[in-house]
């Protein structure tokens, strides 16, 4: 695992867009994209380039079960506005949290990535090291499913709802398997509440009670931090 710091987040954003933008000039074929407030100023620098990604295909990690695309609180809504409409992707991926069987999406999802293998993998975490919506506990070899939000998952998220009983309860994401197989991912993660999860994800031996220390086992793995985030190495 790579892990680069960086003073504040506005450094460690620009040092990710070097990083996505040259792989994408390179004839990257399949981007894997996160939402949540980490990658917000990355999306705004990528949608104001005029790289051509009419060869580029997006998959996103995640969607809320119950939530329309057309919901303004839902990842479907985030991706189109944060950087979709702006940018001529060949196609892009979002799960569908109001599939009629949620069974079939996940396959439906699953069987997507087997065809688009994921060539660069976007990652954030939350304070309790899920990645995607993996909680702790979630095992390995996950594949996309329908996964349960922890109470504290709920709360971190909050904050985008008008009330905390909006918050869904589940999502479809892509499992722990379905991310490792991405053949490079880019992890980011900003700011003191992460300074904890980031220490076990880098200094502590791999355990499911912290889904992203799975990112050790992974041969081309980059962590970008700002220093708030990385206080907590050694
Ligand atoms: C989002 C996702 C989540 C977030 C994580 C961090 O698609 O899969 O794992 O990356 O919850 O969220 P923020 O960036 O809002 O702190």
């Amino acid at each position: 695992m790579k892990v680069l710091r960086f003073a504040n987040p506005e450094e460690a954003t620009k040092a990710a867009f070097d990083i996505v933008s040259k792989r994408l000039e390179a004839g990257l074929k399949t981007i894997g994209l996160a939402t949540g407030s980490t990658p917000l100023k990355l999306y705004e620098k990528l949608r104001n380039t005029n790289i051509d990604v009419s060869q580029v295909t997006t998959v996103n990690l995640d969607e809320y079960v119950g939530l329309e695309p057309a919901d303004p609180q839902s990842y479907n809504y985030y991706m189109n506005e944060e950087l979709f409409k702006y940018m001529n992707f060949a196609a892009t991926y979002v799960p569908n949290g109001v599939a009629e069987d949620l069974e079939k999406e996940c396959e439906r999802y699953e069987g997507f990535l087997r065809n688009h293998p994921v060539d660069l993998q976007i990652l954030g975490m939350g304070p309790n090291g899920h990645i995607g919506f993996n909680e702790p506990g979630t095992s390995f070899d996950s594949v996309t499913h329908i996964a349960e939000l922890t109470p504290s998952t709920r709360d971190a998220n909050k904050r985008f709802f008008d009330k905390e009983e909006e918050v869904p309860t589940r999502a479809i994401t892509m499992g722990i398997s379905s991310i490792m197989g991405a053949k490079e991912i880019m992890m980011l993660a900003f700011g003191e509440g992460k300074a904890e999860a980031v220490r076990t994800m880098i200094d502590a031996p791999v355990t499911v009670d912290c889904p992203a220390t799975v990112l050790q086992n992974h041969s081309n793995a980059i962590v970008i931090l700002d220093e708030a985030a990385a206080s907590k190495l050694q």
